[in-house]
């Protein structure tokens, strides 16, 4: 049997009842309402993107992402789901997720979407600290957040937890703690980001009138190192830069289409997609106002505003800087297959002799020193 190609689905839910200080994602506030309107364009956006793509098979995952799309009721669930399956079908056991905030994860909301199909809970806890909990602008308490935890277990679902580190002024000793904490809810799958502060946000002005203090790059260094260190140690190690797992069948299997380089649909407001049209890798971007989104699904059958055919050398970066990121590495002569394209051997070389990289039966691998500068090292390599 030959394999298929993973293929995916994203759904972007815009809204959340609370903007958080440090978030930079397409997000506006929730005022209530069900928004049936924007999942009225969501679902014809599917069958738009449908119609339009060449699509490599059946869907291996659906992922709700946002914003906060645990605000969406298991039935409008349902109905993305049951459309996404007519319009792409899925692999005989696909993995249908749901990005969930704390405040609205209760027993019956966790049975509601688990009944409606989603099989893997990724919940933003963020931190088991009260008092870093409001620093980050969150309205969910510590027990809250265990207690969702509990309620999302319940529901028989794989569970995941976002946990963000590297707050100013945070210590090793009081990140060690934190991680501690976060490890001690025993879970198959975490992701340990390190605070990023993003112009726009309510943060970055904060940080840009000098009022937010920012960690030195040897502590945030040092914290990094340590999470992947202590995680691994718990049974926990990183497949990705911040993506941590017990076993291979708990990793994410959509965000692995990712750093993959594989194809996926985004629909909703902002949302991002790469897919194969008339065989050429094209990057896909939706309309980020949610009425713009629906103004433009109405009149288009899709909601693209931005459709561009990338170049070999475009698709080469792109699977550089995903690829890096993962701990298997980067499959060198599957990329030159794919694109064509060889990386000039001379900056290999010299990345290698500088101990960031190796390269081992062509698969190309970012060393510890280089895990917090993927960035650069492709730009370099590229050079
Ligand atoms: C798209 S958000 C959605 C999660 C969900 N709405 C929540 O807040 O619980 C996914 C994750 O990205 C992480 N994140 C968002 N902004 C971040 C930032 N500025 N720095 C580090 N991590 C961030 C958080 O851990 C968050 O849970
Ligand atoms: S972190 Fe989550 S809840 Fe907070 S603004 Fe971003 S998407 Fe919304």
């Amino acid at each position: 049997m030959s394999k298929q190609t993973p293929f995916g689905l994203y759904v972007h839910w815009p809204y959340c009842r609370r903007l958080c200080p440090y978030c930079d994602f397409n997000i506006y506030r929730h005022r209530g309402g069900a928004h049936d309107d924007l999942l009225r364009a969501i679902l014809k956006d599917i069958e738009g993107h449908g119609a339009r793509i060449d699509a490599p098979g059946p869907l291996h995952s659906l992922s709700f992402g946002g914003g906060t799309p645990s605000l969406l009721a298991p039935g409008q669930i349902k109905t993305v789901i049951e459309t996404a399956a007519r319009v792409f079908g899925f692999v005989a056991a696909p993995e249908i997720s749901l990005e969930a905030n704390p405040d609205v994860l209760d027993r019956a909301a966790c049975a509601g979407f688990a009944s409606a199909g989603i099989n893997r809970i990724s919940i933003g806890i963020q931190s088991l600290d009260d008092e870093e909990l409001h620093f980050l602008g969150r309205d969910h308490s510590a027990d809250d957040a265990r207690r969702a935890v509990d309620a999302a277990q319940s529901a028989g679902v794989r569970v995941s937890a976002d946990f963000i580190y590297d707050l100013p002024d945070q210590t090793m000793a009081a990140w060690t703690h934190g991680l501690e904490a976060a490890l001690a809810l025993d879970l198959a799958h975490y992701s340990f980001y390190g605070l990023t502060i993003a112009p726009g946000t309510a943060f970055g002005h904060q940080a840009k009138k000098g009022r937010l203090k920012r960690p030195s790059e040897d502590h945030s260094a040092a914290l990094f190192a340590f999470t992947q260190k202590h995680a691994a140690k718990a049974g926990l190690p990183a497949y990705e830069v911040s993506n941590h797992a017990s076993n291979t069948a708990e990793q994410s299997r959509h965000n692995l289409i990712y750093w993959q380089n594989g194809d996926w649909v985004g629909v909703g407001p902002g949302a991002h997609g790469r897919a194969h049209i008339q065989a050429n890798r094209t990057a896909l971007v939706t309309a980020p106002r949610p009425e713009d989104y629906c103004a433009v699904v109405k009149a288009q059958g899709w909601g693209v505003i931005e459709n561009t055919v990338l170049s070999p050398e475009e698709v080469a970066m792109e699977a550089l800087s995903m690829g890096l990121r993962l701990q298997a590495g980067l499959d060198l002569e599957a990329l030159n297959s794919t694109t064509g394209f060889v990386l000039p051997q001379q900056n290999l070389q010299s990345l290698t002799d500088q101990g960031y990289l190796n390269t081992r039966d062509n698969i190309l691998r970012v060393l510890p020193k280089g895990q917090a500068l993927i960035d650069r090292l492709v730009l370099e390599l590229l050079a």
